[in-house]
């Protein structure tokens, strides 16, 4: 099974970017917490970040040819673009999404996402295992 992990905007800064909310982990050691549950379950697992909403939107539909599940956080995107919403309702791939915080603990706006109704299911404000659970999620939809 091949998963690609999306992290949205802003993202790449984490480590530096409102510690007090994300958490001091960096991208880079998400990643590799990431890498390392998919190793243990066997799944290959490829991570990209883009700041740009076109750019995810492609990303998403490059992996039609080549994953079998995205796990996706959109950032700020998640909130308010229909268009990140409908690339995923569009692909005929499990989507899992991923929010580091808990969105809905946050401000009003942060608690809607108009991409998680096009998801198969939602994790938030559990920091990195957020996407550990979301891989084995996958995981466990592919083997039925
Ligand atoms: C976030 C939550 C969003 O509201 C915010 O815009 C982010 C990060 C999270 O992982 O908690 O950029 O997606």
């Amino acid at each position: 099974m091949r998963v690609l992990v999306l992290h949205g905007p802003n993202l790449n800064l984490l480590g530096e970017r409102q510690p007090e909310v994300y958490g001091t982990q960096t991208l880079a050691e998400i990643n590799a917490a990431i890498e390392a549950q998919a190793r243990e379950l066997g799944v290959e697992v490829r991570c990209e970040q883009y700041n740009g909403e076109g750019e995810i939107i492609g990303a998403l539909h490059a992996a039609r040819a080549a994953f079998d599940g995205i796990v996706i956080n959109p950032g700020a995107y998640a909130h308010y673009s229909h268009a990140i919403a409908d690339a995923i309702a569009a692909i005929a791939l499990p989507v899992v999404e991923v929010h580091l915080s808990n969105v809905a603990s946050r401000e009003a706006f942060r608690r809607r996402s108009v991409t998680a109704s096009a998801c198969r299911g939602a994790v938030s404000g559990l920091g990195e295992a957020g996407y550990v659970l979301a891989i084995r999620a996958l995981a466990g939809i592919a083997s039925g």
